[in-house]
């Protein structure tokens, strides 16, 4: 935490005039109680198991690709990578903590927190 904060004195403003969470001690707070919504930009070998990750430890996943088969076969809980079972798709849906979309103005359920770049 303290690394955090002394991370926080010493960044530059950002030069964003959007609704960005700049408080370090707010985000720490909403990532430990699992408020945080993480949103991962690419679904593919590395951006799908991550929402995966993020799912399964307790976090709202926002998954964005440019996909539609991909958004599509997700969001009906099927898998399109061969080594990952489709069962496991289907269960982190199930759990309404996971979406995907096309654009990130799809996205109507709030603010997201984190942006995992994949
Ligand atoms: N797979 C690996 O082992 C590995 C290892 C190291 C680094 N990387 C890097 O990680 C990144 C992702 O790799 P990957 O293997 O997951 O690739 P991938 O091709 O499996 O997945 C990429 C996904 O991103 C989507 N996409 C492409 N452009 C997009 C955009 N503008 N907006 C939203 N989605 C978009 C694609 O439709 C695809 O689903 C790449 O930059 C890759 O070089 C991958």
């Amino acid at each position: 935490m303290q690394q955090l904060l002394a991370w926080q004195e010493a960044a530059p403003p950002l030069p964003l005039d959007v609704d960005v969470e700049t408080d370090v001690e707010t985000l720490y707070r909403r990532i430990l109680a699992r408020e945080a919504k993480i949103g991962v930009v690419g679904l593919g070998y590395v951006g799908l198991p991550l929402a995966m990750a993020a799912v399964a430890n307790g976090f709202t996943a926002i998954g964005l690709d440019i996909d539609p088969e991909k958004i599509e076969w997700l969001n009906e809980g099927r898998s399109y990578i061969h080594h990952i079972p489709g069962d496991r798709i289907a269960a982190m849906v199930a759990t309404g903590r996971f979406r995907a979309h096309m654009h990130v103005a799809l996205v109507n359920d709030g603010p997201v927190t984190l942006v995992l770049d994949a």
